[in-house]
């Protein structure tokens, strides 16, 4: 097993991709705590992650809160003794046209995407700096390097999100800090499937692929790093291409 001892907190972890998370990093022997606002999904898959035998707690929290963020983190600290790996996965996407979008829908994307990963880094970092250990990764999107029309706050919010990401993987490098961003294309989820309902979704990847690289991040070796990992669908095209 991979992740044998480590604690890792997965914000988004109720379902879709932080679930594949939580539930994969779970089968290599990491205890999990699962956040989100819905107190029944991160239940569930906290009791799937017990069932594998692994410590887990299920904190009901909304990312987009400040105060959420640091009772969170106080009472994973609590629980674990320490938090190994944050992941900022959980996630907001309004698409519409630039036009139609409200300041609600901007701002609520910009308070889940990139201010929320700000404060749970934040939350997280003495005890990481303390250690001189300790492993970040943020679910951004292909969406942080590429335009996509109707996405203008999204897009904004994960441009940022892997701006954060690169300025934070140089200045925690001193302290033993790896900071990574994963850039996913489309995934069937529950937030693609409202905010694209029309799109056929039968050959996009699933929660479990994006998980693949997330422990592949997680386990990387301290010799090597990885900035962004860009994984899309087979048949799309390459950022750039
Ligand atoms: N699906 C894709 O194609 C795709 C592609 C690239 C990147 N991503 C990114 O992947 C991440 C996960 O998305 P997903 O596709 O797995 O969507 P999902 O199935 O809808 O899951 C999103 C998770 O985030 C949580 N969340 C949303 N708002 C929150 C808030 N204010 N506070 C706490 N938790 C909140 C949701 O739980 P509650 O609603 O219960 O709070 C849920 O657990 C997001 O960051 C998304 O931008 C997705």
């Amino acid at each position: 097993m991979l992740l044998t001892g480590k604690r890792a907190l997965i914000t988004g972890g109720g379902r879709g991709i932080g679930q594949g998370i939580a539930l994969s990093f779970a089968q290599q022997g990491c205890d999990v705590a699962v956040a989100a606002r819905t107190e029944s999904e991160v239940r569930a898959v906290a009791d799937v992650v017990r069932d594998m035998g692994r410590r887990a707690l299920a904190l009901p929290c909304d990312i987009a809160n400040p105060a959420a963020i640091q009772a969170m983190v106080r009472e994973t600290i609590a629980c674990f003794g320490v938090i190994d790996i944050l992941i900022n996965n959980a996630g907001y996407a309004q698409f519409r046209p630039f036009h139609e979008l409200t300041a609600e829908e901007w701002q609520q994307t910009l308070d889940v995407n990139l201010t929320g990963p700000f404060h749970c880094i934040q939350a997280v970092l003495p005890g990481m700096m303390a250690r001189r250990s300790g492993r970040i990764i943020n679910i951004s999107s292909v969406a942080g390097l590429k335009p996509l029309p109707h996405q203008s706050a999204y897009c904004a919010s994960k441009h940022g999100l892997n701006g954060l990401t690169k300025v934070l993987a140089m200045e925690l490098r001193p302290y033993g800090i790896g900071v990574h961003a994963i850039c996913p294309g489309g995934v069937d989820t529950k937030l693609t499937r409202e905010a694209m309902p029309e799109r056929d979704k039968s050959d996009w990847m699933t929660p479990e692929d994006i998980a693949h690289a997330c422990l592949y991040l997680a386990t990387l070796s301290p010799r090597a790093t990885t900035d962004e990992l860009v994984i899309r669908r087979y048949d799309s095209t390459p950022i750039g291409g």
